[in-house]
């Protein structure tokens, strides 16, 4: 057993010792408990106010059990939680800011190891985040998806059918009250989103890296398993403190690797690209954009759920999650990584059954064929990078050229899109703008912007879209994301004007802005940066740090590895 953290505050003598513990004692904890025994911090982002972490306050008594039976000491505590349903203008604005509170909490306390309960989009890789630069032993418990929801005997995924539903009653083919009818039909239990959205993306991912347990990611809130899985985590995390097994150990150049190419399997959202970006850079691993295209090419979408496919997280946990996904794609892992368990990516893998083929589907048959996850284009218009999931986009669109429609804020293009005399052709090319890292601030999930109403009455469900925000891991189309660097900073996406040709190639991953570099180095030089509104106060802070899409989008203070010394007390 490695020195203990907590021995400095519990078993410290004198005043200070008696300060730490007796007002702990007061919260009824027996003398012999302060006899040196692991102290398990149990980070619970759970909140009325986050609908998808609500129950993990429920979850974290089965993670307290776990940790009393191993030996540990249990401590739960609250922590930033983000809720990205109710948040505005974005929850990915306080991404960084709960990865700070986690960090700062860890190292403040007198904590040995940590248990990271999460569920929501943003507050997995935030916990992560915060976890990897504090560098205790840490062990992911995502809160698990909803039940499947149900709408008139049909089978509705959340975000998904959502963005559907809502083209059809602007198309006019589902009256606004049948809308209305369907919202409890989609959420239907604790637990975050039912499809392949972020929040099932990054607990798979976090289970690919090796930070939760194998087998975990899918399971329903609901199911017994989800507290299971919860129990065996706090006794697990009690045995990682022994073995003084840390993130940094876990988090390796492989480990992203193997995250990488486990999100083309599993169809996952664009936001991992952001997120795994800011955790490699909290772990100190030179992580690219372009090792996402790279890593990519050989591996082919095996999961079919919404929004790439047909089905939802019910069914995935039931054909056998994503240990079934991971043993199918073996050979393209880093067997040898080594996991919170202890042992070694390849031997959790051995035997990895899969119980349905039309759910995970195999190598022979994929869903989809190698290469069709996220792709990363450069070009004039994105000279840092874009991305682009082939997996949502329709195929005839890959190779396009269309005029530009350009729009400066969010309420301009929806105003826009509803307008019946505007002209846009379905061969246009819709660009949003000052949605970035700094520019709205936060980087919203608006990347899949709406169809003009008159196309959309025509049966135009998809166009080329390209912007410097972000999209749901829930949405779909030929949706051009994260383009850097962002306008707000003087990026090229700030010299486009509407009526400008613009060419996506897929094949050669570019995106161009066909004019004339002098016309753009003019337009470059009449260009200046929006007004910043008046603030102070946290987004000016964010304002001035964030890094661009290509970064992570972290704080630029925030990247590495600080590790958790104890903090110094005055006695
Ligand atoms: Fe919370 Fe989708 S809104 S996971």
């Amino acid at each position: 057993m490695p020195a203990l953290r907590s021995a400095a505050w519990f078993g410290a003598t004198g005043k200070l010792g008696f300060y730490h513990r007796s007002h702990t004692k007061s919260e009824g904890f027996p003398d012999d408990l302060f006899d040196g025994r692991p102290v398990i911090g149990i980070a619970a982002s759970w909140s009325d106010l986050a609908p998808c972490n609500a129950h993990l306050h429920q979850l974290a008594q089965s993670v307290k059990a776990g940790v009393w039976e191993a030996g540990g000491f249990p401590f739960e505590f609250p922590t930033l939680a983000l809720g990205e349903t109710l948040m505005r203008p974005t929850a990915m604005l306080y991404r960084n800011l709960a990865a700070m509170e986690i960090e700062e909490l860890l190292r403040a306390n007198p904590l040995d190891g940590v248990v990271l309960l999460t569920g929501c989009d943003k507050t997995t890789p935030a916990a992560v985040m915060g976890a990897t630069s504090a560098d205790l032993p840490a062990i992911v418990v995502t809160g698990g998806p909803m039940v499947n929801g149900r709408f008139r005997g049909v089978p509705v995924g959340s975000g998904t059918d959502l963005w559907r539903f809502s083209e059809d009653v602007r198309a006019g083919v589902m009256t606004p009250e049948d809308f209305v009818a369907s919202e409890a039909c989609v959420s239907r239990s604790n637990g975050h989103c039912t499809t392949m959205g972020t929040a099932s993306t990054m607990a798979c991912l976090t289970e690919a890296l090796g930070l939760q347990l194998p087998g975990s990611a899918a399971v329903a809130a609901v199911d017994a398993a989800r507290k299971v899985y919860g129990h065996l985590a706090g006794r697990r995390i009690v045995a990682m403190v022994g073995e003084d097994l840390r993130p940094s150990k876990i988090l390796t150049r492989q480990a992203f690797e193997n995250a990488v190419r486990t999100n083309v399997a599993i169809g996952g959202s664009t936001n991992a690209v952001i997120h795994l970006l800011a955790m490699a850079g909290r772990a100190g691993v030179d992580l690219t954009l372009d090792d996402f295209d790279r890593l990519g090419t050989d591996v082919p979408t095996l999961v079919n759920l919404k929004p790439t496919g047909e089905f939802l997280m019910e069914e995935f946990a039931a054909a056998g999650g994503l240990p079934a996904v991971m043993a199918e794609i073996a050979d393209l892992l880093h067997l040898d990584a080594v996991t919170v368990t202890g042992r070694t990516l390849g031997e959790q893998l051995a035997g990895a059954p899969c119980y349905d083929r039309s759910v995970i589907t195999s190598r022979q048959q994929p869903l989809l064929p190698p290469g069709r996850g996220t792709v990363v284009l450069h070009g004039n218009l994105c000279p840092d990078g874009a991305v682009l999931k082939l997996s949502a986009a329709s195929e005839p669109l890959l190779s396009h050229r269309g005029r530009a429609w350009v729009f400066d804020t969010v309420e301009e293009l929806n105003q826009a899109m509803d307008r019946e005399d505007l002209g846009i052709d379905p061969d246009d090319v819709l660009v949003l703008r000052y949605a970035g890292p700094t520019g709205y601030p936060g980087m919203p999930e608006v990347g899949n912007l709406p169809l003009p109403r008159p196309l959309v009455r025509q049966g135009v469900r998809d166009m080329v879209r390209i912007s410097d925000a972000r999209m749901s891991g829930t949405s779909f189309g030929t949706v051009v994301l994260h383009v850097a660097p962002e306008a707000a900073v003087g990026g090229p996406l700030a010299l486009v004007e509407t009526g400008d040709w613009i060419t996506l190639d897929v094949d050669s991953r570019t995106l161009r802005l066909d004019v004339a570099d002098d016309v753009l180095d003019r337009r470059r030089r009449r260009w200046s940066p929006p007004p910043e509104e008046p603030g102070g106060g946290y987004v000016q802070l964010y304002r001035s740090h964030v890094l661009q899409a290509d970064r992570g989008a972290d704080f630029d203070f925030l990247v590495g590895r600080r590790g958790a010394p104890i903090p110094r007390q005055p006695t």
